[in-house]
């Protein structure tokens, strides 16, 4: 028995012989759209079965649940420009277009102009376009519309051998015999801290579900085909191969730290996550957010309501006196015996061709993140 998924059931909206030719509306999507389309369809965002209407979008913003009282606290939300706005009316179904190829349709029951200056505020407690994600969300078209999704063409695999559906994930699960999973969401390279705190995950956990977003990201951040390849040296020379599942998670990152934590964990529980790991800062970007303010969060609910369990995790660093990783937990030295870099820091050193020191990250990793930026530049 593999555990719930939220809300109670593993939403399926794939119907690939579904027939687009009588269609005539039509919808462009945004690579954000794009992504969570396919993943509304393959039950990664169960219960939703489609893009927000105003009622879960309302009830979201204010307060982090869906108008039926399910925890959700990141809008899923399909933007259009006014003019195509203009175009569209409720109780039509339209195709969804990606780069001009229809992947879905969706049955429009909502129409709405959102505040989005209350969005940015409720969700990303900024409304600072220096902020990414704010910025994203006041790029994108200004109204919404809502309704349920089909379906009606998977996207192109780009990591073929680690791409799977939720339905695929909980099979390998149990084929594996784990019973306890602990999923592990990243934009980074999984660098020396990283590694600590999945691994401390893994001496209580069967499995570890190593699922590194690969769906649109700032532009500063390491292209994920760079990471990819770097998750798969790491992997080979430093994790038992049979306690460790690899896969891509496609949506786009929000940068929304606390709110954006209880949906990734939300989302690996439907994936078939037990445990979900969430360390310092968790989908945070500069100081928009407090350290731990991402744990903190999922206090305000009842471990039911949530249904997965939120492993936490303090700053995790290499101390020179232990001799070993460690965190303020564990370790009585001073911030000098502790090894500190920042990202920005690290970013320019890869791309100088630098290595920061194998007390940071290995050796290995580097030298593919190394390549693999030089490869991105050229
Ligand atoms: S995220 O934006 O995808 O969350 P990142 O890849 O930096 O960013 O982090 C992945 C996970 O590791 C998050 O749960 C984050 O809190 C945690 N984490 C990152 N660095 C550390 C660290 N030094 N110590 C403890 N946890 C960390």
């Amino acid at each position: 028995m593999s555990l719930a998924p939220h809300g109670g059931k593993l939403i399926n909206r794939i119907n690939l012989n579904y027939d687009v030719t009588e269609v005539k509306a039509e919808i462009q999507l945004d690579t954000i759209a794009f992504a969570d389309l396919e993943l509304i369809g393959t039950g990664g965002y169960s219960p939703l079965e489609g893009f927000f209407g105003k009622g879960d979008y309302e009830s979201v913003v204010q307060q982090m649940r869906l108008a039926d009282g399910t925890v959700w606290t990141i809008p899923i939300t399909l933007p259009v420009s006014d003019e195509e706005a203009g175009s569209l009316e409720i109780g039509e179904t339209a195709k969804l277009v990606y780069q001009g190829e229809v992947y879905g349709v969706i049955e429009i029951n909502d129409i709405y102009v959102p505040d989005k200056q209350t969005e940015a505020k409720l969700i990303y407690k900024t409304d600072e376009t220096a902020h990414p994600g704010v910025k994203k969300l006041y790029e994108r078209g200004n109204t919404y519309v809502g309704g349920k999704i089909t379906v009606t063409k998977r996207s192109e695999k780009t990591y073929p051998e680690n791409t799977a559906d939720p339905v695929d994930t909980r099979k390998r699960f149990e084929e594996k015999g784990w019973k306890t999973i602990v999923g592990f969401q990243t934009r980074n390279p999984v660098h020396r801290a990283h590694e600590y705190i999945q691994k401390t995950a893994l001496e209580t956990v069967d499995g570890l579900y190593l699922n590194p977003l690969v769906g649109e990201t700032k532009s500063d951040d390491i292209p994920a085909n760079v990471r990819m390849e770097s998750y798969h040296v790491l992997l080979d020379n430093y994790y038992p191969k049979n306690r460790v599942l690899l896969g891509v998670f496609p949506a786009a990152m929000r940068y929304a730290g606390p709110k954006e934590a209880i949906f990734h964990a939300i989302v690996r529980k439907n994936y078939g996550c037990t445990h979900f790991i969430v360390g310092r800062d968790h989908a945070g970007v500069g100081d928009y957010y407090g350290t731990y303010e991402a744990q903190e969060l999922f206090d305000q609910f009842t471990p039911e309501e949530i249904g997965i369990l939120p492993l936490k995790f303090e700053h995790s660093f290499y101390c020179q006196a232990c001799g070993s990783m460690a965190t303020a937990k564990t370790c009585p030295h001073d911030k000098e015996q502790h090894v500190f870099l920042s990202g920005t820091k690290v970013r320019q050193m890869l791309k100088n061709g630098e290595y920061p020191p194998s007390t940071f990250s290995r050796p290995e990793v580097i030298e593919t993140l190394i390549k693999g930026l030089k490869a991105v530049a050229k």
